[in-house]
């Protein structure tokens, strides 16, 4: 099976996309070798715990959790707490975990990751990219130790930014950092042409998956009322409350477990390539995803966009996929 490593900040929808990658590994489809947490939509120690409780609740409390980037790599830290609650989780009460996290650094677990499966590792980023540009410093040939890196990050072609006019959150908290994955993907792919370009999820394909509080019901049922479940039917909850504060209605965009299911189906994706930069200073457009899609930057394509899916029914389709999987 594919080894996959996941960087995440739950975070609800990085919930999802933790127990859908546990689904998956429990039956034998992945090798998920752990999860590295990044400072995110709450502080380090809260992504950890929720990962830690959310890979338990999944049936993995054998895998690996690293505590990665405690915050950005060049600014301070905005947390938000009204996006995914307090601790990061929603309404849900995780239980405490038992288990101590891994002790290597989470840069550190992704450099043993991509070296212990050279050219193998399915590597997934549902949170900033802080962590994996700590791991750049570590280890610059990282793209090359890759088989394909997927990235839940920036809003690309003419789509509207979630937490600024033009900016994507998880690009947004850590734009110094985002940058540094197009440079780092840029270099590698000049060096040597077979490293796959990074594959970058924007809002304006994610935001088509969205998740239903009917769903969430069909959920509970179909896993038969289990923990695991519940728990993500609470913390789904809140989000649902978030996503009708801000005009969208009474329903989620879970864009995280979309991007995990993508990077485990890679012939589903319809890209495009591009040169991929982040704008790190403009003052109204800090945090913006500037993909050249028309060569005028005169440099070869460091990145591929995900513009659409191959699958009948679409984001909706694969968001009942992962809740099958889910479930069983
Ligand atoms: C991204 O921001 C986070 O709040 C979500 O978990 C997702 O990774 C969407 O912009
Ligand atoms: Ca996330």
């Amino acid at each position: 099976p594919t080894p996959v490593l996941l960087d995440c900040d739950p975070g609800i929808d990085d919930a999802l996309a933790i127990a859908y990658l546990v689904a998956e590994h429990l039956a034998g489809r992945i090798e998920l070798t752990g999860a590295v947490c990044t400072a995110g939509n709450v502080g380090l120690e809260d992504t950890v715990a929720n990962a830690c409780a959310w890979l338990d609740l999944a049936g993995a409390p054998e895998l690996p959790v690293a505590a990665g980037a405690s915050g950005p790599i060049a600014v301070p830290h905005v947390l938000t707490p009204e996006t995914h609650g307090p601790r990061g989780a929603g309404h849900a009460q995780l239980p405490t975990t038992t288990r101590s996290t891994d002790p290597r650094d989470g840069a550190r677990l992704w450099v043993d990751a991509a070296r212990e499966h050279p050219g193998e590792l399915v590597a997934v980023v549902t949170g900033p990219s802080s962590t994996l540009a700590l791991a750049l410093e570590l280890e610059p040939a990282l793209p090359r130790l890759l088989r394909r890196l997927v990235v839940m990050g920036g809003s690309f072609r003419g789509h509207p930014g979630n937490t600024t006019p033009v900016s994507e959150w998880n690009v947004d908290v850590d734009p110094e950092a985002a940058d540094r994955v197009c440079l780092a993907w840029e270099v590698a792919r000049a060096d040597d042409p077979s490293v796959a370009p990074a594959r970058w999820c924007g809002l304006d394909l994610t935001e088509r998956a969205v998740w239903t509080p009917e769903r969430s019901g069909r959920l509970v049922e179909a896993a038969r009322g289990s923990t695991l479940s519940r728990h993500l039917a609470d913390a789904l909850r809140f989000y649902f409350e978030f996503h009708e504060s801000v005009g969208e209605g009474y329903l989620a965009q879970v864009h995280d477990p979309l991007v995990a299911w993508l990077a485990l189906h890679p012939e589903a994706a319809l890209t495009e390539p591009v040169h991929l930069r982040i704008e790190c200073a403009g003052e109204h457009t800090r945090g913006m995803t500037v993909e050249d899609r028309r060569g005028h930057r005169g440099r070869p394509a460091n990145a591929e966009l995900v513009v659409d899916l191959s699958v009948p029914g679409g984001a909706v389709a694969v968001v009942e996929e992962v809740t099958a999987s889910i479930a069983n």
